[in-house]
């Protein structure tokens, strides 16, 4: 295994160079040490994978050592040698998160099972992390469905964000899934077992926002009859989400900045200001430089908050996900509503990844949703959809059936103009005529006008 280093801690200067000997001689990357201090020192620098330690040492016990290692890092293995009759202080260590003890006199036999079981448990952690990141370049990232380029984009900001706590701005049309990638975060952060609290800023008035995000004290205004915590305090320790964004007032704008900048907020009528420690992720589905531009959002906030931005995609834009949206959504209500569905029709699915989802994955869910209460078959058929994602079949089965054979014969120049871009020449080579009677029928059909008007 790369990269797998190990250091040997003992005051026997003897047993020292023993030990590195036989671990050199069969391929193992070996440092040792005869001071438990110096020994520190070198695991802080380094980057070892394994310790093993001496029990008693005179700078430093075996055990104190072993406590400081999991402190400098919780990853190193430590291993307790122990000498005759110390058995119940190798059982102390293994409760303080020792891996193992290994008895005096070395047995070197067993000292290379030791290491190369470690070096096995090494290799199966990184393997699950590789197999996991894969997993996630496939289609999903938990409940977040999608395997387009662009989500990919966002599973990779997920994993690269989930150690530190950056604060994120989500912009995106109505239902593209920012309030879930907003969750899907927070649930990947280091802050996942504190809450996470939405909050809709757009469906607060304005002269109750801010003690609803601040708080207020008692008295602070009418109907204030006692204290009041506000949503940045309940959140303490984890992440608020601040949806709809770009409808927050100037003044709780200002503040909104002080909390973020200070990491200090001011309930409404207190004179005190109170530190608090939350991550924020905010959302909107306005265009924010349009609000800078007309003097309606700060720039400064805006900078704030979008040290690291995501652009959800429209639905129209990752077509190639809606297959494995709609397959998602008949697994989800399948098991809400208990209806046996298997699956849906080509056609149905052929009209589902056509239409243009104004209202993106939410539409796309309610869509489904709608399938399975009118619908009765196993299977979701055209049928059970909606008229206005019917219509684009409509469209079709009348063309195909009209015998009409100007209206036909307009229809194919149009597609053959589209499909050459414009370029006349090339639609007269695909509709296998020349170009002057292309010209002709284009002057018959007011083509030009029409091209010109779409
Ligand atoms: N990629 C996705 N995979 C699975 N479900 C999704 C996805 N995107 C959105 N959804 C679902 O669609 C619905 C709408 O998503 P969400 O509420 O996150 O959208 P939004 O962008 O916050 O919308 P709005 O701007 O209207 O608040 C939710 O039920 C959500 O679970
Ligand atoms: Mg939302």
């Amino acid at each position: 295994m790369n990269d797998f280093k190990i250091l040997f801690v003992d005051d026997d200067k003897q047993i020292l160079e023993i030990i590195e000997l036989y671990l050199k001689r069969h391929g193992y990357e070996i440092t040792t040490s005869n001071n438990g201090f110096e020994a520190l020192d070198l695991i802080s620098k380094g980057s070892f994978s394994l310790v093993f330690t001496d029990l008693i040492m005179p700078e430093i016990s075996g055990l104190d050592l072993l406590k400081s290692v999991k402190q400098i890092n919780p990853d190193i293995d430590v291993i307790i040698v122990t000498g005759y009759g110390t058995i119940e202080s190798a059982i102390e260590a293994l409760k303080l998160g020792g891996y193992d003890y290994l008895q005096k006199p070395i047995n070197f036999e067993r000292l290379k099972i030791l290491i190369d079981r470690i070096v096995e448990k090494r290799r199966l952690q990184l393997e699950n992390i590789l197999i996991k990141r894969r997993l996630k370049d496939r289609f999903s990232y938990d409940q977040i469905i999608g395997k387009s380029a662009p989500m990919q984009q966002i599973y990779e900001v997920i994993d690269r964000i989930s150690l530190s706590n950056p604060t994120v701005l989500i912009q995106g049309e109505s239902g593209t899934g920012k309030e879930l990638v907003a969750n899907v975060i927070h649930q990947n952060s280091i802050r996942k077992d504190k809450p996470f609290i939405p909050v809709n800023c757009g469906a607060i008035s304005e002269g109750l926002l801010e003690s609803e995000l601040f708080g207020h004290v008692k008295g602070a205004f009418t109907g204030a009859v006692k204290d009041n915590i506000g949503l940045f305090m309940a959140a303490d320790g984890g992440t608020l989400f601040l949806d709809e964004i770009a409808e927050v007032p100037p003044p709780v704008q200002v503040k909104l900045l002080r909390a973020l900048q200070e990491k200090k907020i001011r309930r409404v009528g207190d004179t005190q200001e109170i530190d608090v420690n939350v991550r924020i992720i905010a959302a909107t589905n306005k265009n924010l430089d349009k609000a800078i531009e007309q003097k309606t959002f700060r720039k400064d906030l805006y900078y704030r908050l979008n040290v690291i931005s995501i652009k959800m995609p429209a639905l129209r834009e990752i077509k190639e996900d809606i297959p494995h949206l709609v397959n998602h959504f008949i697994k989800k209500f399948g098991q809400s509503t208990k209806r046996n569905v298997k699956g849906i029709s080509p056609e149905a699915m052929d009209l589902l990844t056509g239409y243009h989802w104004p209202g993106n994955v939410r539409q796309l869910e309610n869509v489904i949703e709608r399938a399975f209460a009118l619908g009765s078959g196993e299977i979701i058929d055209s049928t059970d959809l909606p008229s206005e994602i019917r219509s684009l079949q409509k469209e079709e089965t009348r063309q195909e059936l009209d015998f009409n054979l100007s209206a036909n014969e307009k229809r194919l120049i149009i597609r053959a103009l589209k499909h050459a871009k414009g370029n006349k020449a090339e639609a007269a080579k695909l509709l296998g005529i020349n170009l002057t009677t292309v010209y002709r029928k284009l002057e018959k059909y007011r083509i030009n006008d029409l091209l010109a008007a779409s």
